[in-house]
């Protein structure tokens, strides 16, 4: 089976030079094939621009008008689980940035307010039942956000098997980009990744790698953190969050050291901000030449990215 184990995030940053040495290893630009009758079918449409110099030479009919035709990307994405914490996070910033977005989960619209939430088509229904039709024709990229805890059987099923449907459906309806929220392995030792949760999101990766295997992105964030709504409530995860990032980035020369111990990034992987997942996924959305996998800096290297 394909598997993404040893394939690093290929993409385009703006400048290798504000990279650390980790990062710059990891990342670097590429040209790659692409399916251009995809791309030139969904992505784009074709707009005839008239330039000035025509106009100039429309009052002498020996000089041809010159007709200039430009490719403009659109771009529609569907979040699948845009409802939850990570996946409203990427929907507002892809409202932000002008793609267009639907969502689907089994709640559907959210029930708080706000301009952006307005801006989504949320669809309800359950990825195992979906009636794709509905959903994926003219999507640009699919985004997964699907993932969860409960027993070792719910683990394999909402992390594996529901992100393999998707993963094929996308690739059905020739969408040209998957998207799919993964996690950081934490150093963990072998025999603590054989739960549901980790072979669930391992099989996926693996699924999106085999399928998309030059346009699929992975992120492998480890906590994240923001403002979590839950039942009408918000919990501030990034009061813990965002100073234990600084903290563990501060003391980060320090640690080094206890990197290769297992499971030590348990207590050192910096958690990430959830917006920072989401605008590395619209990076990987606007990018053609980003795939691979994303490690924690890279995450935040993309984010930056697609922020500005
Ligand atoms: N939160 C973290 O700290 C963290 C850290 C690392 C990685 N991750 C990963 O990031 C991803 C998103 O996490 P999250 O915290 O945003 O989770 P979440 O809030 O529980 O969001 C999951 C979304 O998936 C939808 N969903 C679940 N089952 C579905 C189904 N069968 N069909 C359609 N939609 C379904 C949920 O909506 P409905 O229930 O309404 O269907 C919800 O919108 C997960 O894969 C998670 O493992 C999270």
């Amino acid at each position: 089976m394909a598997t993404f184990s040893n394939i690093g995030a290929i993409c385009k940053v703006p400048s290798t030079h504000s990279l650390s040495s980790s990062s710059r290893r990891a990342l670097f630009p590429t040209l790659r094939s692409y399916n251009y009758s995809q791309i030139s079918r969904s992505r784009s449409c074709r707009l005839g621009i008239r330039s000035s110099y025509a106009e100039a030479v429309r009052e002498n009919p020996n000089s041809g008008a010159i007709d200039i035709e430009a490719d403009v990307k659109t771009e529609r994405i569907v979040v699948i689980g845009g409802s939850g914490f990570v996946g409203s996070a990427i929907c507002k910033a892809a409202v932000s940035k002008g793609i267009e977005v639907i969502s689907l989960s089994r709640s559907g619209r959210p029930s708080y307010s706000g301009s952006w939430v307005d801006q989504v088509t949320w669809m309800t229904g359950d990825v195992f039942y979906a009636n794709w039709d509905e959903v994926l024709p003219g999507a640009t990229a699919v985004v997964s956000t699907l993932g969860g805890f409960g027993s070792d059987e719910q683990m394999q099923r909402i992390n594996g098997e529901a992100n393999v449907v998707a993963v094929n459906a996308a690739k059905d309806y020739g969408i040209p980009k998957f998207i799919l929220i993964s996690v950081h392995d934490y150093n963990l030792p072998s025999f603590l990744l054989q739960s549901g949760y980790f072979t669930g999101k391992r099989k996926a990766e693996s699924e999106v790698c085999s399928k998309f295997p030059n346009s699929g992105v992975v992120l492998r964030p480890a906590f994240i953190y923001g403002k979590r709504k839950v039942n009408g409530f918000e919990i501030p995860l990034d009061l813990i969050g965002e100073p234990l990032e600084k903290l563990l980035r501060a003391t980060e020369s320090f640690t080094k050291p206890l990197n290769s111990l297992p499971a030590s990034d348990l207590v050192l992987a910096p958690p990430v901000s959830v917006d920072d997942v989401a605008y590395a996924a619209i990076n990987a959305v606007k990018d053609d030449d980003c795939f691979g996998i994303f490690t924690i800096d890279q995450i935040k290297e993309a984010a930056k990215g697609a922020k500005v």
